[in-house]
C-alpha cells in the first residue's frame, strides 16, 4: 500500500486536511477528518467483498481518502466540494504513480457522490456507488444531537443500526 501511504504524505493531501480541520473546528454537524474517509474506506471495502467486486482494496482507500478533500477548496474558494475533490484527486493520484484508469475511476466516483440518483454510469465506474452507499453508511445519524436542523433529508438519515 506504498501508493496510499505517498497519498497521505502529498502536500497538497496535507494541506487540504489541515485547512479542513481548522474550518471545522467549530463545526457541529458531521465533518470530514481523516476518521470519516477511512470510516468511507472501510465500508466500502465491505459493500465490495459482499457484492464480489473485483476492484483493489488499494483504488478503494484511495477514493475514500480523496472523495472529501476538495471540502478544503469549498471553504477557500467556494468551489462545490465533489468537483474541488475531482480535480485534488487527479493531481495528488498523478503524483502518486496511478494510472490514467485508475484515475478514472476515482475522479468519476468522486465527481458524482453527491449525487442521489442512481447513475447509469455505475457499471463502468463500480467505486461511484459503493461510495455513494459508504459515506451514507458512515453517518451516525440516530445519535447525532442536531439531526432536528441536519441539512440531509429525513429518508437520508441513518435512524437505525444498517448492516
Ligand atoms: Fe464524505
Amino acid at each position: 500500500m506504498e501508493r496510499l501511504e505517498k497519498i497521505r504524505n502529498h502536500p497538497l493531501f496535507k494541506e487540504s486536511t489541515e485547512v479542513i480541520s481548522q474550518k471545522e473546528k467549530e463545526r457541529i454537524y458531521c465533518g470530514h477528518s481523516l476518521y470519516h474517509s477511512l470510516d468511507v474506506a472501510r465500508i466500502m471495502y465491505i459493500k465490495a467483498l459482499e457484492q464480489s467486486m473485483t476492484v483493489s482494496k488499494e483504488l478503494i482507500y484511495a477514493c475514500a481518502l480523496l472523495h472529501d478533500l476538495g471540502r478544503a477548496y469549498e471553504y477557500t474558494k467556494g468551489i462545490p466540494h465533489d468537483r474541488g475533490s475531482a480535480e485534488l484527486a487527479e493531481r495528488i493520484m498523478e503524483d502518486c504513480g496511478f494510472s490514467e484508469e485508475e484515475i478514472r475511476q476515482v475522479t468519476m466516483a468522486i465527481s458524482d457522490h453527491r449525487n442521489k440518483e442512481n447513475c447509469t454510469e455505475e457499471l463502468e465506474y463500480p467505486l461511484m456507488r459503493i461510495l455513494k452507499e459508504a459515506d451514507n453508511l458512515s453517518r451516525i445519524c440516530f445519535d447525532c444531537k442536531v439531526s432536528d436542523t441536519c441539512k440531509w433529508s429525513e429518508d437520508r438519515k441513518n435512524k437505525t443500526i444498517k448492516i
